[in-house]
């Protein structure tokens, strides 16, 4: 493959593997590869537009769920009052292990906070699953055919299969009765040259889910097999980890700063306002926190207004460029606390080999309902924790 949108596997050091409910958090390690550069150091624009397209599908595809799961006609995506009912795709980047069945067979899963079902490639799947570990509910002793066919669509790719409940273990932590597609077809964004793990394992809520069953760390807290109804990220160059059931003291320092969720779909949070070189510049916009985005998004009409503020060329697109030598600093604003996108993850590098004119991490995309998502190019930054139990989300400085 021309891109290298992927990220690398580790093998997840699983603490206490001999207890079957361990009550420590454990982890999953997670390594990955910035995948939006050519290897000149220049940016991939054909990558670029290709984690845009695919974030407009996810987002189309979970719009759907909602409307069938909720009645409502799509996730609100503008700013609500907290007291109102509250509220993937292709080129994912963050995985780590699973095991699924009795015996248990381990599977490669991308973690995804942007969805909330599970799939699996399996035995009927034939050439569009070729490549990944297949997993078959025949030969688990713990598997359930639920008697129905779902097709989870992503636009261009889709997951089509069989519903099954099994046993499912992450980083440790078993729960049972888990509902899956056993998939019998991959789309064309899910064959292993795209997507290197297995399946994907959405970490978002209910409403979310396109066959309306609990996505598994919402099992995990409903068995009681988490000690901290709690999930927590970092994503980074290296040491990445998500850690079920706690915060990990070691990976960020200083205080948490929490943002309420205004929205149980998504992982949707108010934001106050994205700033450069320490100016607001937009204010007042709701955004989710998606680890299966690899940009940083917002609507157009924002991102325009961010850019025009700093003289920034337009590229087309909803990409602009600014002078390498003078790129600003950005930062982002969430419960009061402002929190600064390195260099290394705002500037996506230059317009071509050598060029004086650098892309600016914010991408400008109107297919997602005005909604900003806090990706990859922002996650970068932060040690940001799922907090299930407070519903909402925290973010700190990286140890
Ligand atoms: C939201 O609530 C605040 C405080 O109660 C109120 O001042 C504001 O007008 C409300 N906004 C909307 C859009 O309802
Ligand atoms: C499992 O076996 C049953 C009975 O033979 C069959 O109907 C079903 O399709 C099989 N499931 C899969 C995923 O192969
Ligand atoms: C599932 O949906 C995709 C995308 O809409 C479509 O291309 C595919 O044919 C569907 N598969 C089945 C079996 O319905
Ligand atoms: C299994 O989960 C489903 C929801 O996905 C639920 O309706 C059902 O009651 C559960 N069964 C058991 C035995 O817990
Ligand atoms: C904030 O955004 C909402 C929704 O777009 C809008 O109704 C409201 O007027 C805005 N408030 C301010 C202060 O700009
Ligand atoms: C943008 O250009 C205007 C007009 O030339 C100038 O006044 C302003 O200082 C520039 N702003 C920045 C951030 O470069
Ligand atoms: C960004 O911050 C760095 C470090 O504080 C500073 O050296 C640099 O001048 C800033 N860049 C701009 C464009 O203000």
């Amino acid at each position: 493959m021309r891109f290298s949108l992927y990220s690398f596997v580790a093998v997840l050091p699983v603490l206490a593997t001999a207890l079957p409910h361990p009550r420590t958090p454990t982890s999953v390690a997670l390594r990955k590869r910035s995948g939006l550069r050519n290897a000149d150091g220049s940016v991939n624009f054909d990558s670029v537009r290709a984690h845009m397209t695919s974030t407009e599908r996810k987002f189309q595809r979970g719009s759907s769920a909602y409307a069938k799961n909720t009645g409502r006609s799509a996730p609100p995506t503008k700013r609500t009052n907290g007291s109102d009912p509250l509220t993937d795709g292709s080129d994912l980047l963050w995985f780590g292990e699973i095991s699924v069945g009795t015996p248990p067979s381990t599977y490669t899963i991308d973690f995804d906070t942007g969805s909330s079902d599970l799939f699996l490639a399996g035995p009927k799947c034939g050439s569009s699953c070729l490549g990944h570990s297949i997993f078959n509910p025949n030969s688990s002793s713990t598997s359930k055919d639920l008697g129905q066919t779902f097709n989870a669509t992503y636009g261009k790719g889709n997951a089509f299969g069989e519903l099954y409940t099994d046993v499912v273990t992450v980083a440790g932590y078993t729960v049972t009765n888990q509902t899956l597609i056993v998939a019998e077809q991959y789309g064309e964004a899910f064959s292993d040259q795209t997507f290197p793990p297995d399946g994907l394992m959405g970490l978002a809520f209910q409403p979310l889910s396109g066959y309306d069953s609990p996505p598994v760390f919402l099992n995990m807290i409903a068995q009681n097999v988490v000690p901290e109804p709690v999930f927590a990220f970092k994503l980074a160059e290296s040491g990445s980890e998500l850690l079920f059931g706690g915060i990990n003291a070691d990976l960020y320092q200083g205080d948490i700063t929490y943002a309420p969720v205004t929205q149980e779909a998504y992982w949707q949070i108010d934001i106050d306002s994205a700033s450069a070189n320490g100016q607001q510049l937009v204010s007042n916009i709701s955004g989710i926190v998606d680890t299966g985005t690899t940009l940083f998004t917002g609507d157009s009409t924002n991102v325009a207004k961010f850019y025009d503020a700093l003289n920034a060329t337009s590229l087309g697109n909803g990409l602009y460029s600014l002078p390498c030598a003078s790129f600003p600093n950005a930062s982002v604003e969430i419960g009061g606390r402002s929190f600064a996108l390195s260099s290394e993850t705002f500037n996506l590098g230059p317009v071509s080999y050598e060029s004086p004119d650098c892309v600016g991490g914010l991408v400008a995309n109107d297919g997602l309902n005005g909604l900003w998502i806090l990706g990859d190019v922002f996650l970068r930054n932060t040690y940001t924790i799922f907090d299930v139990g407070n519903s909402q989300v925290g973010f700190a400085d990286l140890a």
